[in-house]
């Protein structure tokens, strides 16, 4: 049975940089309010998901040294693609001269961290190279006149090259879950914004990180004491802060990119871990612990070995 290895890793944001700042002049909040409940200090708005999911693509690209013909299947995890209809994947494959598959993938926040494990079983089974993204464009689905959300969510892309490895590969177990039973706490329906019951899905968010990471991290064998790093979904700082806590996790050891670029949904995860790779954060055979929660409700832990 093969594996999977990461052998390259980009990202992109929206043009548009904005600041809490930026937000209280049209909104009755405050950089302070925000920067205290939440942990943000601004957010990138902009471009759409396949021009963002090709710059990022383009980079994990070149880190790998590979072009788009050696890439076998497009896996993009996003809730906000361009259309209803054709899938955004297809656009990237196009662009990027791909010539296998190409899917959306939409499990919310959870996407990028479904795909690995969706990913993990495609290589196993035949395919050689997967080309995964984490992409939003949220700012689509915002109401900007809503300040219980629009102070939350940002845009942007992180890419990942996945190559198929001899032997169990670098993906040490996941764990997927999901309850339907929540939909009504984070949704949209078709032309309308985003709603969030928020309080109720912090409560569960903390909930189910704790519970899909010990279970992750019991299935690959291992305990906190051996991870070098938690790339959490970065929804807000107090999630993460009360997870680490429950976990027993130092939180010096939690990537936190939450700061600079908000609430991305499915693209947090990715850029946290191409940000926690180009700041040197971690080193060959370091375990890495990736966790995502989000609208569904959904949810999903691994454990990857970081070793390029
Ligand atoms: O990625 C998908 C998953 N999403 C999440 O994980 C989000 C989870 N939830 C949260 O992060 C938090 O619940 C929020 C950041 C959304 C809200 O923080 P909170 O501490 O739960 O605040 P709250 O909703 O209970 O609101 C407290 C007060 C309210 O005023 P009153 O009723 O106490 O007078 C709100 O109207 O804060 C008010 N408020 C604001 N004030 C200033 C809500 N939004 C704002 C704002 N600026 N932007």
């Amino acid at each position: 049975m093969k594996g999977l290895r990461v052998i390259g890793w980009g990202k992109a944001l929206g043009e548009k940089l904005v600041t809490n700042d930026d937000l209280a002049k049209t909104l009755d909040t405050s950089d302070e309010w925000i920067t205290e409940r939440t942990g943000i200090r601004q957010r990138y708005i902009g471009g759409s998901v396949a021009s963002l999911s090709i710059l990022a693509s383009q980079r994990a690209l070149a880190v790998a040294g590979i072009t788009g013909a050696e890439i076998d299947m497009v896996l993009l995890a996003t809730t906000t693609s361009d259309q209803i209809v054709p899938s955004t994947a297809v656009a990237i494959q196009a662009a990027l001269g791909i010539s296998g598959g190409a899917l959306d993938i939409n499990a919310a926040c959870s996407g990028f961290a479904y795909g690995m494990a969706v990913a993990n079983g495609l290589l196993a089974t035949g395919l050689r190279r997967i080309l995964l993204i984490g992409a939003e464009q949220l700012s689509t689905i915002t109401d900007f006149t809503d300040r219980s959300t629009a102070v939350l969510f940002g845009d942007g892309a992180g890419a990942v090259v996945l190559e198929a490895t001899d032997g169990p590969g670098d993906l040490l177990s996941y764990v997927l879950g999901s309850d339907g039973d929540l939909k009504h706490l984070l949704y949209a329906e078709h032309g309308s914004y985003l709603h969030m019951v928020g309080k109720e899905v912090f409560r569960k968010a903390v909930q189910v990180i704790v519970d899909s990471s010990n279970e992750a991290m019991d299935k690959a064998g291992i305990t906190v004491n051996d991870l070098a790093l938690m790339v959490p979904h970065q929804a807000n700082l107090r999630i993460i802060q009360s997870a680490c806590q429950r976990l027993g996790i130092e939180e010096s050891k939690a990537m936190i990119t939450v700061d600079r670029y908000g609430n991305t949904s499915a693209a947090s995860i990715p850029l946290a871990l191409v940000d926690a790779i180009e700041e040197d954060r971690l080193k060959p055979g370091d375990l890495v612990l990736l966790t995502g929660f989000g609208a569904g409700m959904t949810w999903a832990s691994l454990i990857l070995r970081w070793n390029p």
